[in-house]
C-alpha cells in the first residue's frame, strides 16, 4: 500500500490512484489509520491552495466519513462526485448518460473479473452463470439509453469495448470524468458490492430526474399549461418503469455477500436520498406525523422545503382549475397522475419484495425504521394523497432476477 507523500502541494499531485486503489483493495471501513490521519492533514491543508483542486475536497469529504463519524448514505454513494442531471440544459440526456457510464462500468468489472483480470473486490465471486446474468440484465438496464445516446438497438456488446468510454469524453468534462472514476468507495472487499453501489447509483441518477420533471409538471400548471404538465408526468412515468430492469439486476446480488458488506453500512439508508423523497414531497404534501418521522428526519434539506410550502403537483393541479385551466385538460393531467402513481407503486411493491427477500420479513433496516414492515405499510400510501388513492398494488409483481 502506498502512502501519499506530497503534503506541500497535494492538489498538483495528489496520488488519485493509489489512494483509490487502496480504499478498493482493503475497504472503506478498514482503511489504516495513519493513511487517514495523512488525508485528513492533505484535506485540512487544501484551503491554503491558491488554485484548489475542485475534485480532491469532495471526495477526501466522501473518503473521510467514517473517520469523521458522519458516514451516510450521500458519502457511501459518493453522490457528490456524480455529475447527476440538473434544471437547465437537458436532463433528460444527462440521465442517459449516467446510466451508460455507471452501467458499462459495472459490466467491465464483471467481465474483467470472469476473464480472470486481477480485479478488487476478491470475496465471494459469483460463478460464471450469475455473472452472465447480470451482465445480461445490465445491458437491458441500459437499453433506453443506449438507443437514445449512441442510436444502439442491440445492447449485447455494450461494455466490452472501448464505445461508451469514448463517447463519455464528450458528455463529461475531464473533471467529472474524474469524479466518477472515484466514486466507486466499497466498504469492504465483497464482489457484489460493486453492483450495488452502481445500482444504488443509477436510481439516484433516475430519481433526480425524476424530481425535475415533476418540478418542470409544476411550472406548466402554474402557466396553465396542463397538456404539458400531462406529458411531463407520463414521461416521469415511462422513465422510472424503464428503470425497472435495475430491480432484476440487483436481485442477482447473493444474500450472503449482502449480509456479509452491510455489516459496515450501518448509518446509510436510501431513506436518507434527497431525491427518493424530493420525488416523494412534489406529488402530495407528506402529512405531519411523516414529517416528523424517521423518514423526513433524514432527509433535513427536503424537510425544511416541504416546512416552508413547497408546491406539489396536487396543489398545482387544484389552483390551475381554480384559476380556469379546463376540465377537459384537467382529465388529461389525472391521467398522466396516474401513468406516475401506478409506476412509482409498483416500484414501491419490488423494492419491498427485494428487501424481503434480502432481509427476511423482520430484519430492521440500516435508516432506523422497523425495516420490510415499515416498506410494506408505505407500498401501500397513495402517492398523491387520500383524495387521490389507488387500488392496492399488484402483490404479484415479480421481477426477472427471481432466481440464481
Ligand atoms: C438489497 C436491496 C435493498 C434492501 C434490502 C433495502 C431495504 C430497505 C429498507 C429496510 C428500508 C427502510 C428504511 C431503513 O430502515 O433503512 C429501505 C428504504 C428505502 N430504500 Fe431500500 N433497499 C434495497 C434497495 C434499494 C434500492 C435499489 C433503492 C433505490 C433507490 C432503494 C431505495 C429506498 C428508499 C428511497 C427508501 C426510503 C423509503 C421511505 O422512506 O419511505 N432501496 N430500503
Amino acid at each position: 500500500m502506498t502512502t501519499p507523500t506530497t503534503i506541500d502541494r497535494p492538489q498538483a499531485a495528489f496520488p488519485y490512484d493509489d489512494v483509490l486503489a487502496t480504499v478498493q483493495q482493503v475497504g472503506k471501513h478498514f482503511m489504516p489509520a495513519d493513511l487517514l490521519d495523512h488525508l485528513a492533514t492533505v484535506r485540512a491543508q487544501l484551503y491554503l491552495d491558491a488554485e484548489p483542486d475542485p475534485v480532491l475536497g469532495r471526495w477526501l469529504d466522501c473518503l473521510l466519513d467514517k473517520y469523521d463519524h458522519r458516514y451516510d448514505y450521500r458519502s457511501y454513494l459518493a453522490l457528490p462526485m456524480l455529475p447527476l442531471p440538473r434544471a437547465g440544459g437537458d436532463p433528460g440526456r444527462r440521465r442517459d448518460e449516467l446510466l451508460l457510464w455507471l452501467l458499462t462500468d459495472l459490466i467491465q468489472f464483471e467481465l474483467d473479473t470472469a476473464a480472470g483480470q486481477d480485479t478488487v473486490l476478491p470475496g465471494r465471486r459469483p460463478s460464471a452463470a450469475l455473472a452472465d446474468k447480470r451482465i445480461r440484465l445490465a445491458r437491458r438496464a441500459l437499453a433506453g439509453p443506449a438507443r437514445r445516446v449512441l442510436n444502439v438497438a442491440d445492447t449485447d456488446d455494450l461494455g466490452a469495448g472501448p464505445d461508451v468510454a469514448t463517447a463519455a469524453a464528450s458528455w463529461f468534462t475531464e473533471e467529472q470524468l474524474r469524479g466518477l472514476r472515484l466514486s466507486m468507495l466499497p466498504v469492504a472487499t465483497v464482489h457484489d458490492e460493486w453492483m450495488f453501489i452502481r445500482v444504488l447509483q443509477s436510481y439516484e441518477t433516475v430519481f433526480t430526474d425524476l424530481a425535475l420533471s415533476l418540478r418542470t409538471a409544476i411550472g406548466h400548471l402554474d402557466a396553465l399549461a396542463g397538456d404539458l404538465a400531462a406529458g411531463q408526468l407520463h414521461a416521469a412515468a415511462d422513465t422510472l418503469d424503464e428503470a425497472a430492469p435495475l430491480f432484476s439486476l440487483l436481485a442477482t446480488m447473493q444474500p450472503e455477500s449482502f449480509h456479509e458488506f452491510r455489516t459496515y453500512t450501518t448509518g446509510a439508508s436510501a431513506i436518507q436520498s434527497d431525491a427518493a423523497k424530493a420525488v416523494e414531497s412534489l406529488c402530495a404534501t407528506p402529512s405531519a406525523q411523516r414529517l416528523n418521522s424517521p423518514a423526513y428526519q433524514s432527509v433535513p434539506t427536503i424537510r425544511g422545503l416541504v416546512l416552508a410550502g413547497q408546491r406539489t403537483v396536487n396543489l398545482a393541479l387544484t389552483e390551475a382549475l381554480a384559476a380556469g385551466l379546463p376540465a377537459v385538460t384537467a382529465a388529461a393531467v389525472r391521467r398522466g397522475m396516474d401513468a406516475f402513481s401506478a409506476s412509482l407503486t409498483r416500484w414501491r411493491a419490488t423494492h419491498y419484495k427485494l428487501a424481503k427477500r434480502m432481509l427476511g420479513e423482520q430484519r430492521t433496516g440500516t435508516g432506523y425504521t422497523e425495516g420490510v414492515p415499515y416498506l410494506d405499510r408505505m407500498r401501500r400510501e397513495p402517492v398523491f394523497g387520500p383524495q387521490a388513492a389507488r387500488p392496492e398494488p399488484d402483490d404479484e409483481l415479480t421481477w426477472s432476477g427471481e432466481s440464481h
